[in-house]
Parts: C-alpha cells; structure tokens; sequence
C-alpha cells in the first residue's frame, strides 16, 4: 500500500525544524515519519492544492502510487473525507478510472477493467429501419475527412436516420509518430474541442460511439480516463447531447422489437490487417461461442469497406473517412474512404427478416483536387 501523504500541518513542521538546522533524520525521529520524506516535502509548495483541478491532480498522483482512503487523501489535500468523497465522485462522473475496493480504499483502474457497454433502441415489427454507419474518422490529423463526415450525415440526414453508430477513432489522438501530423496543439481536450466543434451535428440524429482502444484509446490508457465518458461530458457541456458514448473499445446495441431483441455489436477490435479482407472480421465471429454471437457486427479499426455472412451474423467492416497516412502506406494498408447505410427488418419476436446495407465510396482526396485522372 502507498505511503499516505503527510498532513499539511507536518509538512509546515518539515521546514520550521529544517530551518532551525535539524538533519532529515533528525526531523524524522521527532515528527515520527521516514526521514526520506522530509527531502520530499522540502521541496514542495507550503500550500495544499485550492482549487478543484489541482486537487483533482494531486488525488490522481497520490491514487497512481497504490490505494488510498478518503481520509489519507484529504490529508495531503488539507480537506475532509467528505469533501474527497465530492471529489472523487465528480472525477468518476466525468469518466476517471476509478475503482473503490471493498475495503473503501480507491486506486486508479486500467482501461481493461471496463466492461463492456450495452444500449437498447426500438424499432416497429415488420417495419424496415434504416441505420447511418461510420468509423475511423481520425478528427485532428491532417489526413481526416471532413469533406466526406460531413456528406454522410447529410445522406443520413436526407434518408431520415435517427441513430448513427461509429466503431472508434474518432480523434487521432497522439503517438510519437503522430506527432507532425495533428492539427491541434498537444493535448487530449484540445483534440476533444476540436472534435465537439467539428464532428457533423444533424437535427434529429445521434450518434452512439464506441472508443477505440488505440488512438483516442492511447489518452484512455495514458492519462487513466475512459475517454469516450470523458467526451460525452464535455461534449454536453458544449451544448451537444447528439454524441452518446456506448462503451470501451466493444459494446451491444439491443435491437428491441416485439417481445424479443436481436443484438448489434459495435467493436473497434485490435491487431492489424490480413492478407484477405474478411479474414480479421471472419476470425472475430469464429471466436464468439455460441451464446455470446451477435446477428449484427460492425467493425472499424482496419478502414476497410466489406460486407460478409459468417456464422449467421452479418458482418460489415465500417471503412474510414481519413485518407491513407504515412504509416499506413509504409505497411502497405489500403484506406476505404466512405460510409454506409444499413436497413434491417424485424418480426414481432426480434428475429432479424432482412439486412441491406449500402456503400458510399469516396477517393483520395487529390481525386477531388484533380491531381490526378
Ligand atoms: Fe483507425
């Protein structure tokens, strides 16, 4: 277990005694804490955090260290258990990972601790519902698609789609390698903002996003946040309720009609591209057992366009609207530039009667640009 911080009335002890010419060792014996500490404290600001995003800090930094209590916490912060259980409660809301054990210690959770998400829409028996699909819109490099984001919600728009769904990376987040190739200074709520600003907002649609594992995943894990939750706030915040975050990297859609639900699982899987196209999709329906399978899978994460049949599951690979970067053409990874549009019937018992789906492919942008013929 971490070491608890030392009350803001020791540390002020720390310095008097230091002053007054006592070794660290010294200090130690007399106030009764590990002399190491005192050099700790020696040199950091006499004051506790004030406001609520510098205490918020100092509890993320002291969590990072193991599990703590309110009450240990609240003694670093110069603050109540109470008022640390405020705290760390808003943090929570706005997606921090947070776990309490059983115990009622809290420490800092990874992104593998988050279950996945689960969500339910309706639909009328016998009545075709038409569904808008996107992915990998990668907002923030320089390779994005606005151009085409923004033509798939006006098709969405004009075919009457209420719900969107969107299989992750929707911001390109940031990596060593990245780094050349953002549009926006570094850091996660500057690529957030410009995401609230510019991802396409339609009367009358929402969009239910899963979060990548990398990408916007790569802050998720670097900075201990769900992220997708993260957005979802901020996005609310800003004035846009249209953005619904379903879930971490996989979560299922429960296509209620009648008495019963068919299941549409929304995935942003991992690992790279196969020789063949429907390969990764066709091994990711292999590895459902039977209980668990979905009767709709929509997959981002390889941008690419594809539409298959596997196990009784219809499979779509939800292309991207981002052309291809720098490091997908050294790996030699083709970009599907586009989106799609789904239809899908029920009976009065759930069971899916029909599946359509429709691509709207896109080119490179230098097609537009007439650079090349
Ligand atoms: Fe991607």
């Amino acid at each position: 277990m971490a070491a608890p911080p030392i009350p803001i009335a020791k540390q002020k002890a720390i310095r008097k005694l230091h002053a007054q010419g006592l070794s660290h060792r010294a200090i130690g014996r007399k106030l009764g804490i590990d002399h190491t500490l005192c050099v700790d404290y020696l040199h950091k600001p006499e004051t506790a955090p004030k406001t609520p995003e510098e205490m918020e800090a100092k509890i993320r930094k002291d969590l990072r260290r193991g599990p703590m209590s309110p009450d240990e916490l609240g003694e670093g912060l110069g603050a109540g258990p109470g008022a640390v259980r405020k705290l760390l409660a808003g943090m929570k809301a706005r997606g921090v990972l947070l776990v309490e054990h059983p115990n009622g210690l809290f420490e800092m959770a990874s992104t593998v601790n988050l279950a996945p998400g689960v969500f339910e829409l309706k639909a009328k028996p016998g009545v075709q519902q038409v569904y808008g699909v996107t992915g990998d819109n990668h907002l923030c490099s320089k390779y994005e698609r606005l151009d085409v984001l923004n033509a798939a919600y006006d098709e969405f728009a004009r075919s009457g789609v209420r719900h969107v769904f969107n299989t992750g990376n929707w911001i390109d987040g940031e990596a060593r390698f990245n780094k050349t190739e953002l549009l926006t200074p570094p850091g996660m709520d500057h690529q957030l903002d410009y995401m609230i600003r510019n991802y396409p907002a339609r009367a009358g649609i929402t969009t239910h996003y899963v979060a990548g594992d990398d990408h916007e995943g790569w802050y998720a894990q670097r900075e201990g946040i769900e992220i997708g939750r993260y957005l979802e706030s901020r996005a609310h915040a800003a004035g846009r309720k249209d953005l619904h975050y379903l879930g971490y990297a996989e979560a299922d859609v429960m296509l209620k009609c009648g008495t019963g639900a068919s299941v549409c699982r929304v995935v942003h899987p991992g690992g790279g591209s196969a020789y063949a196209l429907s390969y990764t999709v066709q091994k990711l329906v292999e590895s459902y057992q039977g209980g668990e399978k979905p009767h709709v899978l929509l997959a981002g994460h390889y941008h690419k366009a594809e539409y298959c049949y596997a196990r009784e599951v219809h499979c779509l690979q939800t292309a991207c609207t981002t052309d291809q970067s720098l490091f997908m053409r050294k790996k030699k990874l083709a970009a599907h530039v586009g989106f799609w549009k789904i239809w899908i019937t029920q009976d009065t018992r759930g069971v899916i009667t029909s599946f359509g789906q429709q691509f709207f492919p896109y080119y490179d942008r230098g097609f537009y640009e007439r650079r090349y013929r």
